[in-house]
């Protein structure tokens, strides 16, 4: 899943690092509303170590989601080709310092897959409520 340096693969980093940027925007719009819409608790039916482990996927999906795109965004900065958004150059903050860059790009792959993880064992959470339970908490996930 990686985007290979090679001539003309500038743009795809650069429509990369621009749709990041917007993830990111939204992700500070949805933390924001949750902040102010937290929801209804689980019903007692659910064994509370599911109910913490929900709990826990979930927060750190919200922190990762954070994580992501901060890493990807300081690692672009320290790197040469900088941080530009759809076209626009964004200034530079820091001067380039490629061992710098190269950690922090290692972290946004690993962010990633502990994302990926967290979304599999989110969505089998799910699936689970769906066709085994049939509780009807799936729907709480859904939209109504
Ligand atoms: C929020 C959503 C984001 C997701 C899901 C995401 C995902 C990814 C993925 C899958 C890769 C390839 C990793 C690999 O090498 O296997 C990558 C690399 C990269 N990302 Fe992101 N990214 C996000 C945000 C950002 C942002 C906001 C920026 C910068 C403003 C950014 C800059 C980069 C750069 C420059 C690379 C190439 C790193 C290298 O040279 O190895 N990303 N990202």
């Amino acid at each position: 899943m990686s985007i290979e340096k090679e001539s003309g693969s500038d743009l795809f980093f650069n429509v990369h690092k621009s749709i990041g940027l917007v993830i990111a925007t939204l992700v500070v719009i949805r933390f924001s509303w949750r902040l102010s819409h937290p929801p209804v608790h689980l019903p007692p039916v659910v064994p509370r170590w599911q109910a913490r482990l929900a709990g826990g996927v979930q927060a750190s999906m919200y922190v990762l989601m954070v994580l992501l795109p901060v890493s990807g965004y300081l690692g672009a900065s320290y790197s040469k080709a900088g941080v530009s958004f759809f076209g626009w150059a964004i200034p530079r903050w820091t001067v380039e310092v490629h061992d710098r860059a190269d950690q922090l790009f290692e972290l946004h792959e690993t962010l990633l897959w502990t994302l990926v993880v967290l979304v599999a064992i989110h969505v089998l959470g799910a699936a689970k409520h769906l066709m085994w339970d049939r509780d009807g908490l799936f729907h709480r996930m859904w939209f109504n």
